[in-house]
């Protein structure tokens, strides 16, 4: 099995508090990982070092032996607070990173170290430009939009496809977050802890479908969860913190 993420030697503080230091791992390719761990011990720091939001004080994060420096297209973080675009319904949710996915990264463009300032003004520029494309972005095929309700009604909102975030309750909200990850379904899934509001019943019906998707692509996914069952259940591999 080809090696797919790399952590090495990666060490990062906060205020003087210590988070990694030196730390190594290496993520095959098709896999799940489920990490384990008390709070604050690190679990999201290492995830959002992996989708290059957050670099690491020392040590590198690659992806295909590619320097992660900035995030990547093909790989996806479904977020902690589980954010849902307010302005738009379920279903323009679920759409969204089909019209507006990161581009494509080249090699050599991944490579390029930028200073924050040059990262935020790039940032500025391609939501400027997605933007003014809306109207003229022909990526929401038919195909797109049946699978996007398909994949609603998996989560259980297929009655809610026009209702917006703030009509929905938070474990509705982080389904509707499920959906539009699993929508893209692309190389790596960074999920953090991305079925902690919901029931015992209805999270167990979320496994499952991850679970499923997983098996029909076989792709990575790297997942925080609380809940031992749950890593036992998903994880092929588990890793716990302390
Ligand atoms: N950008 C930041 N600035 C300052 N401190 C930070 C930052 N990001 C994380 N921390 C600190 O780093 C530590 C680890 O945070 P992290 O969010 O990775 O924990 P976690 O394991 O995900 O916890 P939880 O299970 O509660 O979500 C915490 O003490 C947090 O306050
Ligand atoms: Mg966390």
């Amino acid at each position: 099995m080809i090696s797919i993420i790399q952590l090495n030697d990666i060490s990062i503080k906060f205020d003087n508090k210590t988070i990694f230091t030196n730390y190594n791992n290496t993520f095959e390719g098709g896999k799940i990982y489920c990490i384990t761990g008390p709070s604050g011990c690190g679990k999201t720091t290492l995830l959002r070092m992996i989708s290059g939001l957050q670099k690491p004080d020392r040590g590198t994060v690659t992806y295909n032996n590619l320097k992660v420096l900035k995030p990547l297209r093909n790989i996806f973080m479904m977020h902690q607070s589980y954010t849902n675009f307010p302005w738009k319904n379920c279903l323009e949710n679920v759409l969204f990173p089909v019209k507006y996915h990161a581009p494509k990264i080249h090699s050599s463009d991944n490579e390029i170290s930028e200073s924050p300032t040059r990262s935020r003004s790039r940032i500025k520029m391609f939501f400027k430009k997605t933007f003014l494309k809306e109207s003229s972005n022909n990526n929401i095929t038919d195909d797109n939009r049946d699978k996007a309700i398909n994949l609603l009604e998996e989560v259980g909102l297929g009655d809610a496809i026009e209702r917006f975030p703030n009509e929905l309750s938070g474990g509705m909200n982080q389904r509707l977050a499920l959906a539009r990850t699993l929508m893209m379904m692309p190389e790596v899934i960074l999920m953090d802890e991305p079925l902690s509001a919901l029931d015992p019943q209805t999270r167990n019906k979320m496994q499952d479908l991850i679970l499923k998707l997983h098996k029909e692509t076989g792709n990575t996914i790297i997942m925080v969860t609380h809940d031992l069952n749950e890593a036992q259940k998903m994880g092929d591999v588990n890793i716990a913190f302390s």
